[in-house]
């Protein structure tokens, strides 16, 4: 299965099993709108870092590359869900040109845009959303926070050890993203209560 079809079908079963009307503002689904955007981007931009990665003979990077792409596809699935969960419409918007650079300057970016999401983009939009108790943004903005922050520690870690970073597997939760370096714990994912069962394997 491919990586929209995994995470489609997490995201719509919840969005099955919670649909109706919910509150929430113009503003919230405009934010819901940005950051589905953003991820769809995020999603496709990693991907193609990956193959610049591998080529370069980063084949570690390469792997966090991937798995933070499948977790980026988790939460543009989650806004689209969000969004139509609260009535809004999911906007069509082109897909921005992705022109890598090297896999160390790639690196530094990415980093930067996940600090940005974890630290002012998410936040922001989790405020609001809370205070108009559009509780399916309030569900997507928080998976997307929590692994916003898993995902620009790995890749500052990556940036300090300039890509030589340790062998090691990436599993994803397909429902919320969360992102772990190694086999999950048996239980429940810590993000979204799922069965850590469910983690995808990133190789
Ligand atoms: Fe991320
Ligand atoms: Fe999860």
């Amino acid at each position: 299965m491919n990586i929209r079809g995994l995470v489609s079908g997490g995201a719509f079963l919840w969005l099955a099993a919670t649909a109706g009307a919910q509150p929430g503002s113009g503003e919230t689904i405009s934010n819901l709108n940005v950051a589905h955007h953003g991820e769809a981007n995020a999603h496709h931009r990693y991907g193609v870092y990956a193959v610049t990665a591998d080529n370069e003979g980063f084949a570690q990077v390469a792997k966090l590359f991937r798995a933070a792409a499948v977790a980026e596809a988790t939460h543009e699935f989650t806004h689209m869900g969000a969004i139509l969960n609260l009535g809004g419409k999911v906007e069509s918007s082109a897909p921005e040109t992705v022109a890598p650079g090297t896999t160390l300057a790639n690196l530094k970016q990415v980093v930067a845009g996940e600090k940005y999401e974890r630290d002012t983009m998410y936040p922001g939009f989790l405020k609001l959303a809370e205070a108009e108790r559009a509780h399916a943004a309030v569900r997507s903005f928080g998976f997307a926070a929590a692994v916003e922050k898993q995902h620009a520690r790995l890749f500052a870690e990556a940036l300090a050890q300039a890509g030589k970073i340790p062998a090691v597997d990436y599993f994803v939760c397909p429902i919320c993203g969360t992102t772990t370096t190694g086999a999950p714990a048996p239980g429940k994912c810590p993000t979204c209560q799922n069965p850590t069962t469910k983690y995808v394997n990133i190789r």
